[in-house]
């Protein structure tokens, strides 16, 4: 797997630049956090990220590969290789959870055997601990079984990449822990790159090897979370104070 880069990038919608002249790079096989108050732009920098949203200047590199929001096979190429886990986890309802897995794919992948796709999508649900929820629907689910179907889904293809905009925002502390301690060991045991928007304090202690702070218009910080703790800066240590004030 290869670094994503951004390249004097400014995101937002029309007029509105939310984030600008943003320079980083995302390692592979290690999970960078993105965190920033609501509304500082995390989904959106995401968003432009996987080329669902066009940026308002600057370049995303996968690889050697500078994103084209024009070109479905560039876009169709990037979709084979990652995995998405939308804010609102985006499980469809007329369909079971063995269907919502399948659903990658029968889009991507139609010349499947059903019987290897059955075998993956029992794969997948087991590595989320759904083996026996297969045949349900999203609203006979809970909360926090519908964050790991949906990852499930985004892990239906083997991706390189996981990207997840809020893993485990909504649920309560001991299942988010769980959500998180999947994340990690998905990473550790498959070497998946995870980058994980988050607004949750509590999370990025325990998940983080890396760490990108969004305040303002720009990028507050950029680093480890040794750094980040070692760090003298103020906004850096309130930001840390609530962690600790919050953590169980
Ligand atoms: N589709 C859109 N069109 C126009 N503006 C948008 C759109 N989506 C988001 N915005 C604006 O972009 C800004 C950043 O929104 P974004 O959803 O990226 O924030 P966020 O950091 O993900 O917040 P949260 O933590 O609440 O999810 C906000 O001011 C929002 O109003
Ligand atoms: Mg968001």
């Amino acid at each position: 797997m290869e670094n994503i880069r951004a390249v004097d990038l400014d995101v937002g919608y029309g007029r509105e630049t939310i984030l600008r002249n943003l320079n980083f790079t995302l390692p592979p096989g290690r999970i960078t956090v993105i965190v920033g108050e609501s509304g500082s732009g995390k989904s959106t920098l995401l968003k432009t990220l996987i080329g669902l949203t066009r940026p308002l200047r600057g370049d995303v590199y996968w690889g050697e590969e500078r994103i084209d929001y024009d070109s479905e096979r560039i876009l169709g190429a990037l979709y084979r290789r990652i995995g998405v886990l939308y804010q609102n986890n985006a499980l469809l309802n007329s369909l079971t959870l063995y269907e919502n897995v399948a659903l990658p794919i029968r889009i991507h992948r139609p010349e499947t055997p059903w019987t290897a796709e059955a075998d993956r999508v029992r794969e997948v649900l087991g590595m989320v601990g759904l083996v026996g929820a297969d045949h349900k629907y999203p609203f006979e689910l809970s909360g926090g079984m519908r964050k790991r179907g949906a990852l499930a889904r985004s892990m239906v293809l083997g991706p390189e990449i996981v990207f997840c905009d809020e893993p485990s925002a909504g649920l309560d502390p001991l299942t988010a822990l769980g959500l998180d301690d999947l994340l990690r060991s998905l990473q550790r045991s498959r070497g998946v790159t995870f980058v994980a928007v988050t607004h949750e304090l509590r999370s990025i202690g325990r998940i983080a090897d890396r760490i990108l702070l969004l305040r303002g218009d720009g990028i507050h910080f950029d680093g480890t979370l040794a750094e980040m703790e070692a760090s003298e800066d103020e906004y850096l240590r309130s930001f840390f104070l609530r962690t600790d004030r919050h953590a169980d």
